[in-house]
């Protein structure tokens, strides 16, 4: 063997990059964070081909001081922390002083950088281990690090890299991510000449988030905050509409630092169960603030992952701060529908018409009369302002024209909330009104909700009733899952099943869940079903996990199925109970149980606005 030696700098830096330098995304990670940590209010950031040629960032922060320069590119030195005990709470987004070292030692390096006590700024240029300066030079207060040909003496990195599209793509998830989690700095990232991203500084979080992910998302992001435990946390949660099938828009960011952390996105699943399907993840910036003395950043070479000192603190606060903020909304989603009515002129004008004197009041009275009462309910306003306009004594002579007092002969409808008529559309929907317009309900949707919820509550309370049948039930099935029966019983016993083998291919159920029977569920085709899907997705090892699907699986068995007429009576306590279960707007699978038609809509729809 080869006596032992130690490895030269550049070598060292260079297994260090390995670590920390895997494209040139992370190149613009690691400097944005420095210019973020110098204060700086201001970030450029411009690559071109995809960062392969070049990378560069500039900023207005406190900047280098020409002695200091040769420091910065050197291993281990930093000015963000001294000792071991800094290590246990790190206020900063970097602290190792290995970044600029590790970035030098595998491309060419330019910096330049003035402090704002300087009248001159300095420059040091690092080419693998050729380092030229410091020397003046002119420039700016702040700071400018330009990184060309990256990789150019690591070919084994080199080859990783991938057609300049992709790392452009990826590196701007990286300027988003971090311009997320500081609206208070303005960033502009140019890509080869073409300036893509352009954020000025002083966002609000709101703003800020809309500017990165789409400012459609305007009306579908809720505001959240909760401060507990010295943990401050807020952010936007999208309504469940907009969940979408990666997780690239569940975004985290603690204390200014992009982190993925699974008991976090675990807290947000959790709180958006039943709102959206389990294969889909919520839209949501979560911003956390914590002190730093309770969370270890030094765990991951990228600072990706953190460890928290107090993990289920942290979950229980997240889970909360979410869930109490969607059920509190009303979930409800709006549908627009096309614009069917091209001019307004051609429309009724029904007030304006009024108000502009086109129809005398005695008109007015006549057609009002002649409106259905949701039309009544959408022209309320309308009337007010045409009465205010053509016949104030009307409205003098009663208190309030909206709070359903006849007027002359007309009766205007109070809030729609309280009239109850409901049809039942083509033996599936229903259509009903609220206080915003129409509503559209899918009755077996609703309906599995209502008893998904029914279930939940009842198993909090206890295993579900049970019922001894007087014949046992036979179900026949494959020799393999008579096996799947023993892993299954704690289950079945808390939904109140009992069941036995009866052979090598045959199950006999002995007692089943009263509430199943009730409504007709047939013992052997219900245990059939749960055999096969346990047969052919295993069962779930978290137990609760399991439980939650079977009672969704109970609740969609015994729901009211669409194609079943219903009578007046299961209308009203369907719609009833659709007022007291939480999250009735989705069903168990998170799809809508309720579609809005807003009076706002309407009048679009009939030219009125
Ligand atoms: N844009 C900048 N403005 C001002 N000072 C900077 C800038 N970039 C780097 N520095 C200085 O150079 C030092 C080294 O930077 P480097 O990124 O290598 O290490 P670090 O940020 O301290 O830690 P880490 O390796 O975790 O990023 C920093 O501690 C800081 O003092
Ligand atoms: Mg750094």
């Amino acid at each position: 063997m080869k006596p032992i030696r130690p490895l030269p700098p550049l070598v060292v830096n260079q297994i260090a990059a390995g670590e920390v330098v895997e494209r040139p995304a992370s190149v613009v990670k690691e400097l944005v964070e420095n210019a973020i940590d110098a204060g700086a209010t201001r970030i450029e950031i411009a690559i071109e081909q995809g960062g392969r040629q070049l990378v560069r960032v500039t900023d207005n922060g406190t900047g280098i001081s020409l002695e200091q320069l040769v420091l910065a590119v050197t291993a281990h030195a930093t000015s963000k922390i001294e000792s071991t005990e800094d290590l246990g709470a790190i206020a900063t987004l970097g602290f190792r002083g290995e970044a600029l070292a590790s970035i030098a030692a595998v491309s060419r390096m330019t910096l330049v950088s003035r402090t704002a006590d300087c009248d001159e700024a300095g420059r040091l240029d690092v080419h693998g281990d050729t380092v030229t300066g410091p020397q003046p030079a002119s420039g700016p207060p702040g700071t400018t690090v330009t990184v060309r040909d990256l990789f150019f003496n690591t070919p084994a990195r080199r080859k990783f890299m991938r057609a300049a599209a992709t790392e452009t793509a990826r590196t701007t998830r990286t300027v988003e991510m971090l311009a997320l989690a500081h609206p208070e700095i303005g960033l502009s990232l140019s890509c080869d000449g073409r300036v893509t991203i352009e954020l000025p500084p002083d966002q609000g979080q709101r703003r800020r988030v809309l500017d990165v992910v789409g400012p459609e998302l305007d009306g579908e992001l809720l505001a959240f905050s909760l401060s507990e435990h010295g943990l401050v946390i807020s952010g936007l949660a999208g309504r469940p509409g907009i969940a979408r099938g990666t997780a690239r828009h569940q975004i985290v960011l603690l204390n200014g630092r992009p982190i993925s952390d699974r008991s976090i996105t675990h807290a947000i699943k959790e709180a958006y169960r039943g709102l959206i399907d389990p294969g889909r993840h919520p839209t949501i910036v979560l911003f956390m603030e914590l002190d730093p003395q309770q969370v270890d950043v030094n765990v991951h070479p990228t600072k990706a992952e953190v460890r928290f000192r107090m993990p289920s603190m942290v979950h229980a606060a997240v889970l909360t701060a979410i869930r109490s903020r969607l059920r509190e909304a009303d979930l409800t989603p709006s549908f627009e529908l096309q614009r069917v009515v091209a001019s307004p002129a051609g429309a009724s004008d029904f007030g304006s018409g009024v108000a502009a004197g086109r129809a005398s009041t005695a008109e007015f009275v006549q057609r009002f009369r002649m409106l259905d009462s949701v039309q009544k309910g959408f022209v309320y306003s309308e009337v007010k302002q045409a009465l205010a306009a053509e016949a104030p004594e009307l409205l003098a002579a009663r208190d309030d024209v909206g709070s359903g007092t006849a007027v002359g002969e007309i009766e205007i409808l109070p809030t729609i909330k309280q009239v109850r008529e409901v049809l039942q559309v083509h033996c599936s929907y229903l259509v009903t009104q609220d206080d915003q317009g129409l509503l559209i309900i899918d009755q077996h949707a609703l309906h599995e909700r209502v008893m998904f919820e029914t279930l939940m509550e009842a198993v909090g309370r206890g295993n579900l009733e049970s019922q001894r049948l007087l014949m046992p039930a036979m179900v026949e099935v494959e020799p393999s899952q008579v096996d799947l029966l023993d892993e299954l019983r704690p289950l079945l016993t808390r939904i109140g099943i009992e069941a036995e083998p009866a052979g090598p291919a045959a199950i006999a159920v002995h007692a089943f869940s009263s509430f199943l029977f009730e409504r007709r569920v047939e013992p052997s085709e219900f245990l059939r079903d749960l055999l096969d899907t346990a047969a052919r997705d295993g069962v779930n090892t978290d137990p609760e996990a399991a439980l939650h699907e079977t009672l969704d699986m109970m609740a969609c068995k015994a729901a009211v199925k669409a194609g079943d007429r219903l009578s007046d009576r299961e209308i009203a306590e369907l719609l009833e109970q659709r007022e007291r279960v939480e999250r009735s707007s989705n069903c168990p699978h998170g799809r809508p149980t309720t579609l809005r038609l807003t009076i706002r809509d309407l009048e679009k729809q009939f030219g009125r606005s």
